[in-house]
């Protein structure tokens, strides 16, 4: 590896990390529904010298000198975003997905409102109201899930609960739900009882950006997301909103929120937003949810439950009851064998979130690096074979040469360790 010179001759312990997990991504089989690849421009941008200049405020109203440069930035990176998503207003100052809520929750919810968000066991993310999270501690979420029989987003508890309530905000959006969202309908329902509606898009932006999901911002009062997962760029966040907002969440994000601005990395959502406009673009998008229906197809095939029968998106919830295995069992098995996954409760998971009884699996990082549906059989076929074998290592071992064969097949940024 020959990037990180400088690191490599003044701290080499760092260096050989960095190194050690390059090595881990190059040949790993990465199917955690989070994770992407960046573009070699957005790991440039992510440690280009934007990062020593400081900035508070808005382009046009900073607290301090020098920002004319800088402010050209933000202005290009907020007008692509707002092109990209047909949006009124884009702020994309927050340093993550988290705060991206948080700001949207600081620019129209007092400490005590009630909320509606999806619960953290049916798919949610623990930033819409779990007890463990700053939402849920300043704020009086009441959760809502998925309809125990359809396991789709049960809209008439959402109905219900709305009435019950009477919610200032309704949040939807979710880190592991593999169906399509009816946001109008939630927007309706929102209206009906003089709620805001906010959709957290943070799994799914890549693909709405691609016109592969319908979008939410014309329904949605405000829209957050990060610009990793599907949008598979710099390690951030951003809000959309709609233009009667703007001033709130730019005052909620700076000083509501958060301080001064990662404008490095701001430059590399900037880099993503562009991208994200581009065929390629959208194409990989389509690869992306090609790849999921038919992985979800393989374990289908093989006896594993999909949770709501199928997914439209880059992930799959997988029940492995059918399997007599827990995730946490499974979880470590294709670790062991090169294939990273993460342990998830299923909905109404008898299993703890500890032990859980299912995985969560996803498809875009492998996509990025060039796989199609083919590619996809394969893994399908060892992640049944493992699961028969989960504890007979002789039979893991073997499989383990046949994923570092697969994964060294599709190389991370051939070349680009290599160019420095
Ligand atoms: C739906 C959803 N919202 C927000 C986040 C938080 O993003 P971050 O990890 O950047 O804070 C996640 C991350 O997994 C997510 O899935």
């Amino acid at each position: 590896m020959k990037t990180l010179k400088s690191v490599k001759e003044k701290d080499i312990e760092l260096y050989r990390i960095v190194e050690e997990e390059f090595a881990r991504q190059e040949v790993g089989i990465e199917m955690i529904a989070s994770e992407s690849y960046a573009p070699t421009p957005i790991l440039e941008l992510q440690g280009s010298i934007l990062t020593n200049k400081t900035t508070e405020g808005v382009p046009g109203k900073r607290y301090h000198a020098g920002c004319g440069v800088i402010d050209k930035m933000e202005v290009l990176g907020n007008e692509r975003a707002k092109t990209l998503f047909k949006a009124e207003h884009a702020n994309i100052q927050p340093h993550s997905g988290s705060n991206a809520n948080m700001c949207v929750y600081q620019s129209i919810l007092k400490p005590g409102d009630t909320v509606l968000g999806m619960s953290l066991d049916t798919g949610g993310h623990l930033t819409h109201g779990h007890k463990a999270n700053f939402s849920g501690r300043f704020f009086n979420f009441i959760p809502y899930g998925l309809n125990r029989e359809t396991e789709l987003i049960d809209y008439d508890e959402i109905e219900r609960l709305a009435n019950e309530h009477k919610p200032k905000l309704i949040v939807a959006g979710a880190s592991a739900y593999s169906r399509e969202i009816d946001y109008e309908k939630i927007y309706n329902i929102a209206k009906s009882v003089d709620a805001y509606f906010m959709v957290d898009m943070a799994h799914i932006g890549g693909l709405v950006a691609a016109e592969v999901l319908p979008s939410p911002v014309p329904h949605a009062d405000f829209v957050t997301s990060t610009t990793t997962k599907t949008l598979a760029g710099a390690r951030g966040g951003f809000v959309l909103c709609k233009e009667k907002f703007a001033n709130k969440l730019d005052k909620a994000t700076f000083p509501g929120a958060q301080g001064s601005a990662h404008l490095h990395i701001m430059a590399a959502k900037t880099y993503n937003f562009k991208h994200a406009m581009t065929e390629e673009f959208r194409e990989y998008a389509r690869q992306v949810v090609k790849n999921a229906q038919k992985l979800a197809e393989v374990l289908q095939e093989k006896g594993f439950r999909i949770v709501s029968g199928g997914t439209d998106n880059h992930l799959m919830l997988v029940d492995l009851r059918p399997k007599d295995l827990t995730g946490v069992q499974l979880e470590k098995a294709l670790e062991y064998v090169g294939i990273t996954v993460n342990k998830n409760m299923i909905p109404f998971d008898p299993e703890t979130s500890v032990t859980t009884s299912g995985i969560r699996i996803g498809t875009t990082a492998m996509t990025i690096k060039g796989m199609k549906e083919t590619n996809m059989e394969e893994i399908g076929n060892i992640i049944a074979e493992v699961a028969e074998n989960i504890e007979d290592y002789k039979v893991l071992d073997k499989i383990k040469i046949r994923v570092c064969d697969l994964g060294a097949k599709f190389p991370l940024y051939p070349g680009y360790f290599e160019s420095f």
